[in-house]
């Protein structure tokens, strides 16, 4: 293999070093030191030279995103069970916790704390083996869990290798994957503009993007970590929790917000208000707060009861929850058509807010949880979220409470519904839907999108009953007289109008194709579009294969977005909203990419102990357009060769199969990934 050149490869060394260290000012300890652009620049610049010499540090920012689409997760067993935690809900329970620890130890001497949040995401544990991030699995059942390392790398506060003195020959590090509340509710609101079920709390969306089998949706994601617990290690000689939290700072471990050293029961429930106090500031969702006793020696001594250490618990805050009664249950048809059951409820205070409606998100979730009009049930609200119902009072049911069928028909119109395969919502078919319409208009004049000032909910409703707007087109041919005969408007609310209807004429490519509401694009599909498409003329009569090839854009968004710009009324309506004066500009639009497909069409199998791990290796493949397959045929055009290979090999070699080492392998990635990248 062609060698990388010394210089080269400080400069990459060195570019690798500077952006963790930018990227640790930015995602852990908030405070960045540099532009994004340029970080942006040095970014692209280790890209261009780790693309030119194949020479990539298994650190390397780029690292993070673009392996391919796994079709399962593998199983990992703990090394060391993963537990959860005891509950107090009240501080006498936080007394009682105190008063058993020093009778479990026959101790007279106060015992030392360390108090912290309980952030509310999903556990994660991080095995390093000599300083690289090896692997990264959830918890799973406590024992058992499942590998999401790909995933868990797009998070840009997990460092993929850590550096300094005393780094222990192996470690197991615990925390929260979780997701700021800011970042939820973006997310929430981008699948509301696609016309997909919002998430019901930060907790599930976390999860959910852990979960995924494409990691390019987890990256999309925005996750976040709290490190606070070591597993399994080996060569660590932390003493205590305080100490061990102490080291997990220097490595460049995000921690948690606050993390206070404590002595006796009083000082803890000091420390818990105090969290409580500042928890409405947290940008992350906190249920609680962790007691854990400080010496390693003390908890060992401890030890553990069934499934939770003797020597931690979690206090819980109470709920923003409430009961309430369904005082009826309404079917509301979104701008997509996406049918929603709504309950509308006896009005009651949670958390300092009436709630008198709450979604049931879906018909499956009504069955599921078996909400009957007429129930009484506990609703929750957390922060600025949509208040959901979390259970039904069974056991005050009088028995004259009603189910809520699905719809056979869509409410507002009457037209015809559907249920697409896999998905949970029921969608109206209707062409000219009311509620689609207006739901439509609203979203086109939303500030995300078009950004009309004065164009919102009730100015949408009106306009429509009276005729005047029946489409985004019609916004353009209103006129101030006609405004001024309808009651909402004055002679100055007019003028603002018709003002800002100008004014939103001037827009980006991004924002328009927000705008048009094409199933599944929301804010950040739209901007994906806008980058890879110079104008919007360029997406008329698109085939679907020339979106799936833009990375990140799947199946159902190529579909949607090639039915859409095929459809002939949708052209013409382009075209009428084009002549009606929009000046529509792209400055996200970033020039046509040559296509890196240099592997298409060749099968590879790998066998044998490879220096690294099996997924990169797919990776590295399949990014280029190859195939790799578990087992050797006659398809197969290279065997990739470790060494003890097993019995593929003879395989191979009686199918006549080309073998080639990891290291041949890297030097056709590099072969041929310049040729491509010079087409
Ligand atoms: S310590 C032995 N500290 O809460 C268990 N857990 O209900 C040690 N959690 O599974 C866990 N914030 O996922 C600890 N600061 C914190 C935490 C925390 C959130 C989660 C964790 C655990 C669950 C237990």
């Amino acid at each position: 293999m062609k060698k990388t050149p010394e210089n080269i490869k400080h400069e990459i060394e060195k570019l690798v070093k500077d952006l963790n260290y930018h990227c640790y000012r930015y995602y852990v300890l908030d405070s960045p030191v540099i532009s994004d652009e340029e970080y942006d620049r040095s970014y692209r610049r280790l890209k261009e030279l780790e693309e030119r010499y194949g020479y990539i540090l298994p650190d390397s920012p780029t690292q993070r995103v673009g392996a391919p689409p796994l079709e399962k997760f593998e199983k990992v067993k703990h090394t060391e069970p993963m537990l959860s935690l005891d509950n107090a809900f009240s501080y006498d329970e936080v007394k009682e916790f105190e008063h058993r620890i020093k009778r479990f130890l026959k101790s007279e001497e106060e015992i030392s704390y360390t108090v912290e949040p309980k952030y509310d995401g999903l556990a994660i544990e991080l095995t390093y083996r000599k300083g690289v991030l090896y692997r990264a699995s959830t918890r799973g059942d406590g024992y058992e869990g499942e590998d999401v390392t790909l995933n868990i790398k797009t998070i840009k506060a997990v460092p993929l290798k850590i550096e300094g003195p005393g780094i222990p020959e192996e470690i197991d590090i615990r925390g929260e994957i979780y997701m700021d509340i800011d970042e939820f509710e973006a997310l929430n609101r981008e699948r509301g503009g696609k016309g997909e079920p919002a998430f019901a709390n930060p907790r599930n969306a976390a999860a959910g993007a852990v979960r995924q089998l494409d990691s390019s949706v987890t990256a999309a994601r925005k996750l976040n970590l709290a490190c606070y617990g070591m597993g399994a290690a080996k060569g660590a000689e932390f003493k205590s929790q305080w100490e061990f939290v102490e080291w997990l700072k220097t490595v460049r471990f995000p921690v948690p917000s606050i993390i206070k050293f404590v002595t006796g029961a009083g000082e803890i429930i000091s420390v818990i208000k105090e969290i409580e106090e500042k928890r409405k500031d947290f940008p992350f969702e906190a249920d609680g707060a962790v007691i854990k006793v400080n010496e390693f020696d003390l908890q060992q001594k401890l030890g553990v009861k069934t499934r939770e250490p003797r020597w931690a618990i979690a206090y819980k805050f109470p709920a923003h929850q409430g009961v309430a009664g369904i005082k009826e249950i309404i079917a509301s048809v979104g701008r997509t058509g996406a049918i929603t059951p709504v309950a509308l409820l006896e009005p009651v205070r949670i958390g300092g807010v009436t709630v008198s409606r709450s979604t049931l998100h879906n018909w499956d979730e009504i069955q599921r949880k078996d909400i009957r009009v007429g129930d009484r049930v506990v609703v929750e609200r957390a922060g600025d979220v949509i208040p959901h119902v979390i259970a039904v009072i069974k056991d005050e049911r009088t028995g004259n409470e009603r189910p809520f069928p699905p719809p056979v028909k869509c409410p507002v119109c009457g037209a015809s519904v559907e249920k697409e395969e896999g998905a949970v919502a029921f969608r109206c078919i209707g062409l000219n839907c009311t509620a689609q319409v207006q739901e439509r208009i609203k979203h086109y004049a939303s500030r995300s999108a078009m950004d009309i000032e004065g164009l919102g909910e009730k100015n949408v409703e009106l306009l429509y009953r009276k005729g005047l707007v029946r489409h985004f087109v019609d916004i353009y041919r209103l006129r101030k007289e006609d405004l001024l005969e309808l009651p909402r408007f004055a002679e100055k609310s007019a003028q603002n109008l018709i003002d800002a209807i100008g004014r939103s004429r001037k827009t980006t490519l991004a924002r328009f194709l927000y705008s048009l509401g094409i199933l599944h694009v929301g804010e950040y599909a739209a901007k994906l579009l806008a980058k890879n498409f110079r104008d919007i003329e360029e997406l008329y009569r698109i085939k679907p294969g020339r979106i799936i090839e833009i990375k990140q854009m799947g199946e159902k968004i190529a579909d949607s977005v090639s039915r859409f710009f095929n459809d002939p009324e949708n052209l013409n309506t382009l075209k009428t909203l084009q002549h009606t004066g929009l000046e529509i500009s792209n400055p996200d639009y970033e020039g046509a990419k040559p296509e890196r497909r240099p592997f298409a069409g060749l099968t590879f199998v790998i066998t044998g102990t490879m220096p690294r791990s099996r997924k990169e290796i797919k990776a590295l493949i399949e990014g280029m357009g190859g195939h790799v397959s578990g087992s050797v045929s006659g398809n197969t055009d290279y065997l990739v060769l470790g060494e003890s290979p097993g019995s593929k090999f003879k395989k191979a070699q009686s199918f006549g199969v080309k073998t080639i080492s990891y290291e041949e392998l890297l030097k056709m990635v590099e072969e041929r990934g310049s040729v491509a990248s010079r087409q």
